[in-house]
């Protein structure tokens, strides 16, 4: 085992994009555990928009204060147990934070972790996936919100990315027109020939708005949103009276510290029932959602991709990613 623990610290509140220098890279002493801990190496760490908000202020939770190890998600092997309930070789889920080993302690309810299961043919990283976080926001965003229904048109923003690519796939799975909003035509080509999409608009060109009218002629039922500020505002303009819009995220205000809340005019006069979420309220119903995306995905009805970084120092890097649009699918930092 190492004899130091990898840190990233959080040193300075992002301004924009995040900088040099804004989380450290430090070599702490490796943690002792108690009796009713244990110790965990870290493998993969979940990288997150919500990070930035983390970083910024609080929010659902209390922002991560400069000087303290950055909170990350992440799937840990355990290398050491003092806890009947693990054992050493045992994979978990949970909030690792950005650093090679950290505590697993069962009695601290933030901390908790969850055993991951080996499943043939599912890799470690789905369980940060398709079948961790974003997985299961997609499904209860859209099975308790939109509730979606056969024929009606769904259109997902930030849709190659890890949550909007399950979204999408889970409307097409209930019958529903879907049409994707990305950066990029590598992007869109992956929506519509791999995961079925019925139309997918690169929003970087000039004339996405009327692609969007043209791929929405029945008008919107479902606006599953992921980013906010001007995307939105277009879709929730060709919204159907009685739709659903699922307030997931809104992704283009994280780094302007002023997140986009304009457009709720629309919301009132189209009678649109918005209804924001954050995933942590239905973590007690992970397997429910589990068993679902799961069999999704062995029958092929599902297909997830991964955008993996090697090395714990490139994470600062990797959230940048998510902010430029430089990940399909999964953002992982292999540790
Ligand atoms: N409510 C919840 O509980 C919950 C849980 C998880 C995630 N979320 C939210 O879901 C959204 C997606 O999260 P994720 O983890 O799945 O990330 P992701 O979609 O895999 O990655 C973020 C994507 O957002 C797009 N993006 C970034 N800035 C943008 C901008 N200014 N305008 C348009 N698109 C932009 C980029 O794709 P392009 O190349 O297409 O621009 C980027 O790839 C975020 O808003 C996040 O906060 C909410």
């Amino acid at each position: 085992m190492a004899e130091t623990n990898r840190q990233l610290i959080l040193r300075n509140r992002p301004k924009g994009l995040l900088a040099p220098g804004d989380l450290e890279l430090v070599e702490a002493a490796m943690p002792a555990i108690q009796d009713g801990q244990a110790l965990a190496r870290v493998k993969y760490l979940s990288i997150d928009p919500t990070m930035r908000v983390w970083m910024a202020h609080d929010t659902y939770m209390p922002a991560v204060r400069p000087g303290e190890v950055m909170r990350a998600a992440g799937l840990a092997e355990l290398a050491e147990s003092r806890h009947k309930d693990f054992k050493k070789g045992d994979k978990v889920v949970g909030l690792t934070g950005m650093q090679d080993y950290c505590v697993i302690d069962p009695a601290e309810k933030r901390g908790s972790f969850r055993k991951v299961p080996g499943i043939p043919l599912l890799s470690d990283t789905a369980f940060l996936g398709v079948l961790g976080i974003t997985g299961i926001t997609a499904y209860f965003g859209m099975m308790e919100i939109a509730k979606p229904q056969k024929g009606e048109t769904l259109v997902v923003s930030a849709a190659a990315g890890a949550t909007g690519s399950i979204a999408g796939q889970i409307g097409k799975i209930h019958g529903c027109r879907v049409v994707g909003i990305a950066g990029g035509g590598e992007k869109c080509k992956w929506l519509t020939e791999e995961l079925g999409f019925d139309a997918a608009i690169d929003y970087k060109q000039p004339d996405w708005k009327q692609q969007l009218a043209a791929a929405t002629p029945k008008g919107v039922d479902i606006d599953y949103e992921n980013v906010g500020g001007e995307i939105m505002h277009e879709v929730l303009g060709r919204m159907n009276l009685h739709g659903r819009v699922v307030l997931c995220g809104l992704i283009s205000g994280y780094t302007k510290d002023d997140p986009a809340l304009e457009s709720f005019a629309m919301v009132l006069v189209k009678r649109l029932r918005v209804q924001g979420f954050i995933v942590m309220d239905y973590l007690g119903r992970y397997m429910e959602a589990a068993t679902h995306l799961g069999k999704w995905k062995m029958f092929g009805k599902l297909k997830d991709r991964e955008t993996i970084v090697a090395g714990l120092e490139k994470a600062p890097e990797a959230i940048n990613m998510l902010f430029t649009g430089a990940n399909i699918g999964k953002m992982i930092v292999s540790v």
